[in-house]
């Protein structure tokens, strides 16, 4: 999976973005994306092979009271065919070499259920705390 380029997406860059990006759950319009990205604390990465979409991460800034802000990855998937082989542990690599650089943010944190065995496996690659209980409900 080494031809694999992974990019940031922006307003410059958008039109390699096919109308629809359906992966896993995510069923996303190239507009939804166009328009989450106008912020620049929100961020959509991609994983593309020539110019098809193999995976897939976006996430947001989240600023504290205190000035110091946090990364918060809310989606990661690598399309059913491609998983397994490297690319979801590479898409992160890209983006927390990424976030190094920008230097925006002093910590990241991720979601994932216990029972997804993929991917705790590649997030405890990149991370040095588990931690585990989530509350939540619609508003
Ligand atoms: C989770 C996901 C993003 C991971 O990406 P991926 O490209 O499949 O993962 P990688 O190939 O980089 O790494 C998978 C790791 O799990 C390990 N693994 C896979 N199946 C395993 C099993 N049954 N038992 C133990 N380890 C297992 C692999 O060995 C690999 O670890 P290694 O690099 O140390 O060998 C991808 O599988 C996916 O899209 N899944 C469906 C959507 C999803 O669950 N997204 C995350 C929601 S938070």
């Amino acid at each position: 999976m080494e031809k694999i380029k992974y990019i940031r997406l922006n307003q410059n860059n958008i039109d390699i973005v096919p109308s629809k990006i359906i992966i896993d759950d995510e069923n996303l319009s190239k507009q939804d994306i166009e328009k989450f990205v106008i912020d620049d604390d929100n961020y959509c990465f991609v994983g593309m092979l020539e110019d098809r979409i193999v995976a897939f991460l976006y996430g947001y800034g989240m600023l504290r009271p205190d000035g110091k802000s946090m990364f918060y990855i809310h989606a990661v998937d690598v399309l059913p065919d491609y998983q397994n082989n490297g690319i979801g542990t590479k898409l992160m690599e890209y983006v927390m070499n990424y976030l190094k650089d920008e230097g925006k943010y002093y910590k990241f944190f991720v979601l994932t259920e216990n029972d997804n065995i993929r991917a705790c496996k590649v997030y405890q690659k990149f991370a040095n705390k588990e931690e585990q209980v989530l509350f939540s409900n619609s508003l």
